[in-house]
């Protein structure tokens, strides 16, 4: 961390009497949104091209609707689940993000959320925080890869992460490195040096409570990627991580069993959008797959996570855990994606606003949301628990589904095409 000036201590206050409980995470976002120096905002917004995919992630959820009883619902519900092998109190996990800047605690400050609320951490191998710091907060760790750098690498930063605890790996393989996005990308220094903080003073100096935090907790953020450290070497700068992966030749399929074996506990391939990689991702081993489009990061144009989770969870969901990422904001997302055939969802954007609203309590919140708003709609529909979750349930236009990688007499009317209203 790049020094600053320690604030007294008696300038620490609650943050639940600065910043109390949100009700949505659309306010949540809100709040990030002030709080946030603007190009911070900006990266966690992301998105790709002319924003087709990450705008369908959550329209698609809005295409659905539930079909509620009157009377007769159950007292209490169950929202218990269990992916990977883990339990988890409810079927929301954090997915990984390689973000710096949010909050001084950063990852740390996310996994003891997810540690209090009873699920599971998704760790980026572009964090900021280190997958030891991370584990020791006691929640269960997902620690997540892209296909970066040599077999050794690769083989020594599992290595680590399993020395320090981690429960899982996850795959992360679908990242086509687009560039440009037609509503702009912000900045990102290569480092957090005085002239750098002087450039980008007059975007900072107007978001005090962001720059109060990182000053409290002894410094601006360094926006290194301390996960891909060599032994005892320092770790590289963000710039310096995403060169080694972009100049990595991309994996093929005996790369991912190789990963998987290599690895030797429970395996995540994120980023499958088609039924016949899912097909693939069985044949490889994995223990589960996340249906995502990358938070619509990737490749523009691909449909929405959630149209996507129908046709592969029937052709693999009985064989592993089928979860999916992408536009999930509200706990009747989460009942709309489980219906359909998930296990559960991981969310990335929604605990980012949360921790840039409110640091740990800001995720909690944010969890706590996805809680009461599972229950709200499994009490509404008549349901006791998720597991008992299904298509009856819900009310879903015939074209909505997206069955990519099927043969034309296998897919459903719809077709692959991605609705837009982006003008
Ligand atoms: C700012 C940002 C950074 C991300 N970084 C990573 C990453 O390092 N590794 C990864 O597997 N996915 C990454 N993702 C994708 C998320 O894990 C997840 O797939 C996505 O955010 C889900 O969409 P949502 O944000 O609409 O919930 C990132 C997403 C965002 C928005």
């Amino acid at each position: 961390m790049t020094k600053l000036p320690r604030l007294s201590r008696a300038a620490l206050q609650n943050p639940w009497k600065q910043n109390p409980w949100f009700e949505s995470v659309a306010v949540a976002q809100a709040r990030a949104k002030k709080r946030l120096p603007a190009p911070v905002y900006a990266a966690l917004v992301a998105g790709s091209e002319r924003g087709q995919t990450i705008d369908d992630n959550e329209r698609a959820f809005t295409d659905i609707g539930f079909a509620p009883h009157v009377v007769g619902q159950h007292a209490s519900r169950t929202l218990s689940t269990t992916v990977m092998g883990q339990s988890l109190s409810l079927p929301v996990m954090i997915s990984p993000t390689g973000v710096q800047a949010v909050h001084p605690d950063g990852e740390v400050a996310v996994a003891r959320a997810a540690a209090a609320r009873g699920t599971v951490m998704g760790l980026s191998n572009f964090a900021s925080r280190s997958v030891e710091d991370v584990v020791a907060t006691g929640a269960p760790t997902l620690f997540q890869m892209y296909w970066t750098g040599n077999r050794d690498v690769m083989v020594q930063r599992m290595e680590r992460a399993r020395a320090a605890g981690a429960v899982g790996l996850i795959a992360t393989l679908d990242w086509s490195f687009s560039m440009g996005r037609d509503w702009g990308s912000p900045e990102i220094p290569e480092r957090v040096d005085l002239r750098t903080m002087l450039r980008f003073a007059p975007k900072v100096i107007s978001r005090p409570r962001w720059l109060r935090d990182f000053a409290m907790a002894g410094g601006l953020p360094d926006l290194t990627a301390p996960n891909l450290a060599a032994p005892g070497g320092d770790a590289p700068t963000f710039f310096e991580a995403y060169y080694e992966w972009m100049t990595t030749p991309p994996p093929t399929w005996s790369d991912v069993e190789w990963m998987r074996e290599q690895w030797g506990g429970p395996f995540m391939l994120k980023g499958v959008c088609r039924v016949d990689d899912a097909l693939r991702a069985v044949d490889a081993g994995a223990t589960a797959i996340s249906v995502s489009n990358h938070g619509g990061n990737n490749l523009d144009g691909t449909p929405a996570a959630v149209r996507m989770v129908k046709p592969i969870a029937d052709a693999v969901g009985d064989q592993i855990d089928v979860v999916m990422d992408g536009g999930v904001r509200r706990g009747s997302d989460v009942v709309k994606a489980v219906a359909l055939g998930a296990k559960a969802v991981m969310i990335g954007r929604a605990y980012l606003w949360g921790l840039a609203a409110n640091g740990q309590a800001g995720v909690e919140n944010v969890l706590d949301v996805l809680q009461g708003g599972i229950d709200s709609a499994l009490r509404g529909l008549g349901v006791g628990s998720v597991q008992e979750l299904g298509l009856e349930h819900l009310l879903v236009p015939e074209s909505f589904h997206r069955a990519l990688g099927v043969s034309d007499s296998m897919a459903p009317a719809g077709g692959a095409g991605v609705p837009s209203t982006r003008p």
